[in-house]
């Protein structure tokens, strides 16, 4: 299971005070170097955390792998056809949520994701569609032909009993497998963290997991190369080799 880490949060940190420091990019770069396996940034309408020029020097610095999460917006479908990520991860983005609270609707929005894929495709990006963990859902996105999906983890993070985090992994064990005979990639994301991940490693069918905020602020206390390292150590220890 690659991991890939997001650094928005570090950008969130910097704009605090509207100075340059900390840089997401420098951050990124470091991370790289203690072993993940991509740079994931989100690139949001009202620009709350990264920014074009985060974005456009992660491109020429970035040597693992960008994944830019994305609303299906003119301007920023722009933005991604001229920045050329390895992937573009499509979420649906509204103005006063926190976070991205939930995946997006495929079937609701299957012609404008379809033509939105296409254009991306044409310009050489592989796509994602961040998703509830739902087969009906999942057969859309393949319908559409997205390379991958991100199977959206908040209900299992959030879980609040062991019978509820148990059958949440079930749906999302079981949607992974369904996405896989598909011939889509596999993703997954969301609130994921040092404790929930150890169960999470073992899943089989997960190529990559997308973790910011719980390894952003682990490497405030404890420095990037550690907070990098833990999380490696987790999903080496837990996958099922
Ligand atoms: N995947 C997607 C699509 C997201 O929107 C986010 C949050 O930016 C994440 C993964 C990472 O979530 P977290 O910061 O809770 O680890």
């Amino acid at each position: 299971m690659r991991f890939c880490l997001n650094v928005d949060h570090i950008a969130t940190l910097r704009n605090a005070r509207g100075e340059t420091q900390p840089d997401p990019v420098t951050f990124a770069l470091l991370a790289e170097q203690y072993g993940v396996d991509g740079v994931v940034v989100h690139l949001r309408e009202d620009r709350r955390h990264i920014n074009e020029r985060d974005l456009r020097l992660l491109r020429e610095l970035v040597t693992t792998k960008l994944d830019l999460e994305m609303a299906a917006v003119e301007d920023i479908i722009e933005i991604a056809c001229d920045v050329q990520p390895e992937l573009a991860t499509i979420v649906p983005e509204k103005r006063l949520e926190l976070t991205t609270e939930g995946g997006i609707n495929v079937i609701d929005n299957l012609e404008h994701l379809r033509s939105t894929i296409e254009r991306l495709h044409n310009s050489g990006i592989s796509v994602s569609l961040f998703i509830e963990p739902d087969i009906n859902q999942i057969d859309a996105a393949a319908e559409i032909n997205s390379d991958f999906i991100e199977l959206h983890t908040g209900v299992y993070s959030n879980a609040e009993t062991e019978d509820e985090e148990f059958d949440e992994l079930e749906r999302i064990r079981q949607a992974a497998k369904h996405a896989k005979k598909l011939g889509m990639g596999v993703n997954a994301g969301h609130g994921l963290n040092y404790k929930n991940m150890k169960q999470f490693a073992a899943l089989e069918n997960i190529d990559e997991v997308s973790i910011g905020h719980s390894v952003i602020a682990r490497a405030v206390m404890v420095g990037v190369e550690q907070a990098v390292n833990e999380m490696l150590t987790i999903i080496q220890q837990y996958e099922i080799k």
